[in-house]
């Protein structure tokens, strides 16, 4: 008998013809919305693998009602959405899609950080609302960013990709993480700082931490007290990580400049939240990843991870130490 599998989201119709091959699979396809928690629950008590997106939350519950289950692909490199713990304990491999989507990622929060510096989505708003009289000199005037200063929380695979966009303007690189990396400095002239230094130092300040226990409100209200009045935070990593009603209130009162984010502690977030009410928020809806080719890429990676598992074998990208 063929191994069950559920696949909670419609993917490209390649990767699952590959899949029926070894597997017999499901997929939640209805329109583009998440498989509904009552469903998810049914389906995890019959099946041997589950490729999963960041939407679906693979908590203990969810895990003791997985009698079956063999191996949760993950279709995304970030993996707070699963309790890794739990299904450690119960001898299920965790998997990611990490490297395939680390340029475009990096692409993604570059382009939001110039967007953000240079105030493009409100001068484009401006322009069709019909407010553009004439030339002004200091009409919306940003902030440089050659030869600026960047800090980047979390210099990983993103993290050092930021960096590399960020050596090609000329900037000054500063990172935080629990552990300092010397070929980085070597290859990128970056300076390993602590979380107070890099905050004060910095012009742009890059969230690229994953969401942990650690770096949950990993930043908060006395943070942006001792960051720039010229600073802009850019966030694409997790929302939980910046406290969101403590960036409001920093954003509205000067403390800092601007921010710029893809990812928010509630998504999508509600139209109503604070932050979509200031001009000086550049938002976008958690598109770090989302070109066609690297989204096809990860689906492929998700696929084989899950795979791999099933077939008796070491996956690509495992996150737990099973194997
Ligand atoms: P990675 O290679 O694992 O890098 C993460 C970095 O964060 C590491 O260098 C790590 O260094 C550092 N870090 C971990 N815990 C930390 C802490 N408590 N304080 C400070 N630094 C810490 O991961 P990646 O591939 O670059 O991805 C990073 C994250 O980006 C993902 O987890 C995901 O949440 C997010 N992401 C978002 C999008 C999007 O669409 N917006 C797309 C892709 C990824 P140390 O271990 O030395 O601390
Ligand atoms: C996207 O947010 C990812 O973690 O891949």
């Amino acid at each position: 008998m063929k191994p069950k599998v559920l696949i909670t989201r419609k993917i490209s119709e390649s990767v699952i013809a590959n899949m029926r091959e070894y597997c017999d699979v499901m997929v939640w396809e209805e329109e583009d919305t998440p498989i509904p928690r009552e469903k998810l629950e049914n389906k995890i008590t019959e099946i041997d693998g589950l490729l999963c997106l960041l939407t679906d939350s693979v908590d203990e519950e969810l895990l003791n009602k997985a009698t079956n289950l063999k191996v949760i692909s993950n279709l995304a490199v970030g993996y707070n959405n699963i309790n890794v713990d739990v299904a450690t304990e119960k001898g299920i491999v965790v998997t990611n899609t990490p490297d395939v989507l680390t340029e475009t990622t990096a692409d993604l929060t570059f382009a939001l950080l110039m967007a953000t510096a240079r105030r493009l989505v409100e001068a484009s708003d401006f322009l069709r609302a019909g407010k553009w009289s004439s030339w002004s000199p200091m009409l919306l005037t940003g902030q440089d960013i050659y030869g600026a200063k960047i800090g980047i929380i979390g210099m990983g695979r993103i993290g050092e990709a930021v960096a590399r966009r960020a050596k090609g303007f000329n900037m000054e690189i500063y990172y935080y993480n629990r552990s300092p990396k010397p070929e980085v400095e070597k290859e990128l002239g970056a300076t390993y700082t602590d979380l107070t230094t890099l905050l004060k130092e910095s012009d742009y300040v890059v969230i690229m931490a994953p969401y942990t226990e650690e770096t949950k409100n990993l930043i908060t209200a006395e943070h942006f007290k001792i960051m720039k009045k010229n600073a802009i935070l850019i966030n694409t990593a997790r929302g939980g990580i910046v406290n969101e009603t403590d960036l409001y209130e920093a954003l509205k009162n000067g403390e800092i400049w601007a921010a710029g984010l893809d990812v928010f502690e509630e998504e999508p977030v509600p139209l109503d939240h604070p932050l979509l009410t200031l001009k000086n928020v550049v938002t976008l809806p958690h598109i770090g990843s989302a070109s066609i080719t690297t989204r096809n890429k990860m689906a492929d990676v998700a696929a084989i991870n899950l795979l791999l598992v099933l077939k008796g074998e070491k996956p690509l990208n495992p996150v737990n130490n099973i194997y």
